[in-house]
């Protein structure tokens, strides 16, 4: 066994313990230890605590020079980041003014992407998703959840699966990976037999046979899939031991409903979610998850996160990082900016990106800083950590660690 590595001083160390997975939180509560350390072994937290009490003749140290706060690393944990090709069109034409329809119809939408990432070969969705986690760790995004979705076929959805398995054995961020097969109806899809009972009988046993997921998602919208559609989806991942997600409520309500019901892990989106909604959120296990960067990308509402937190729900904020509604991907600053909107607190966006994030991917051992837990964490070049958010985005880590390794 190696020595242990004491990393510090840090002006501000902010575990984010000690804090509640739901309801409003206030910068008052926030835990901040001044010349903090943190000791790492083995790619795991030994201790956090007041750097010179964490001195021995036992570790080797790795100094902190200047003002520094550290911070778990960032959990993202809805994106896109598997596909081929590009949308820039798309997004010019929304600017335009042009509808949802409109764009669709000149061979633009999710279909677009669809057949740009089946052109693509496996080898090209690796590099592409590799590319772009790094500019997540650069950004202090050390865990990444990357969803399939722009397959929509089993063997295509299967290369989707099976690239972001490859990616993530050699990305230094860990890649968590969910299937997301019902993202749309296929529009090349003449079978006799159901779309989603092909799936359900034949891409989810190999998922589980390949260990290529244990999430499984849906776009529950007029456009894509209607409450009672999805059903039995939902109902055989969910006897099959898949955790559930939900796109939901993104243009009209329904899916936040379905959500509770299948008690998902996250309901993700919610610009359309209204007060019935927000409560019967607020009142369940599952995790509202916000996507300010779908609402800079649509041009759209944010989703309602004062109220959820008002209400008492558990919030998280995510990326969503895709080339139609999400093209920019950087997380700190579309959390910042959800901030400004919605008057979160610091620890409330902060809470978002750490570990009620992780708590939406069921990982107990990331998104705060404490003996026992992954080594993963985020430093930047600043005495106070307000500076973070209000800088939104544009003061960047000056290091990454990922499980007891700079990795940035
Ligand atoms: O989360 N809403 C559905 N899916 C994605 C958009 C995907 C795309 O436009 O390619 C989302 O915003
Ligand atoms: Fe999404």
């Amino acid at each position: 066994m190696s020595r242990p590595l004491l990393i510090g001083p840090f002006t501000q160390l902010l575990p984010m313990t000690g804090l509640p997975l739901k309801g409003v939180l206030k910068d008052e509560q926030l835990t901040i230890i001044e010349n903090g350390g943190i000791l790492v072994s083995e790619g795991k937290i030994l201790k956090v605590g007041a750097f010179n009490e964490l001195i021995s003749d036992d570790v080797d140290i790795h100094h902190i020079e200047g003002n520094h706060v550290c911070l778990p690393g960032f959990v993202d944990s809805h994106t896109h980041i598997c596909f081929g090709g590009t949308r820039a069109r798309d997004y010019a034409y929304r600017n335009a003014g042009k509808t949802y329809l409109e764009i669709a119809k000149a061979g633009g939408g999710i279909w677009d992407t669809v057949t740009q990432t089946r052109k693509a070969p496996q080898e090209e969705l690796v590099k592409g998703i590799i590319y772009r986690s790094k500019k997540h760790l650069k950004n202090g995004v050390t865990t990444i959840e990357v969803k399939s979705g722009y397959g929509l076929s089993v063997d295509e959805e299967l290369k989707m699966l099976r690239a972001i398995k490859t990616a993530n054995e050699t990305s230094n961020a860990t890649l968590v990976p969910t299937c997301l097969a019902a993202h749309m109806k296929p529009k090349d899809w003449h079978q006799d037999r159901d779309y989603l009972d092909v799936i359900i009988n034949e891409l989810f046993p190999i998922i589980k046979a390949e260990n290529l997921a244990k999430r499984v998602d849906a776009f529950v919208e007029e456009s894509a899939f209607s409450p009672k559609e999805i059903n039995p989806y939902f109902q055989k991942a969910k006897e099959m031991g898949f955790d559930i997600t939900v796109h939901a409520d993104q243009f009209t309500t329904g899916g936040s409903q379905v959500a509770v019901d299948f008690d998902a892990v996250s309901a993700d989106h919610l610009e359309a979610s209204t007060e019935k909604e927000i409560q019967l959120l607020a009142k369940s296990n599952t995790i509202a998850t916000a996507l300010p960067g779908a609402s800079i990308g649509l041009g759209c509402a944010y989703t309602p996160a004062r109220k959820i937190l008002d209400a008492g729900g558990a919030l998280s904020i995510a990326s969503d990082h895709n080339p139609g509604s999400a093209p920019m991907g950087d997380l700190l600053t579309q959390a910042s900016i959800l901030g400004t909107f919605e008057k979160l607190s610091n620890t409330e966006v902060l809470a978002g990106i750490t570990f009620r994030a992780a708590a939406t991917l069921r990982l107990t051992d990331r998104g705060k800083l404490e003996a026992g837990v992954q080594a993963d964490f985020v430093i930047f070049p600043t005495d106070n950590y307000q500076e973070i958010t209000y800088h939104q985005g544009q003061l960047k880590p000056s290091e990454v660690w990922k499980q007891g390794t700079s990795v940035h």
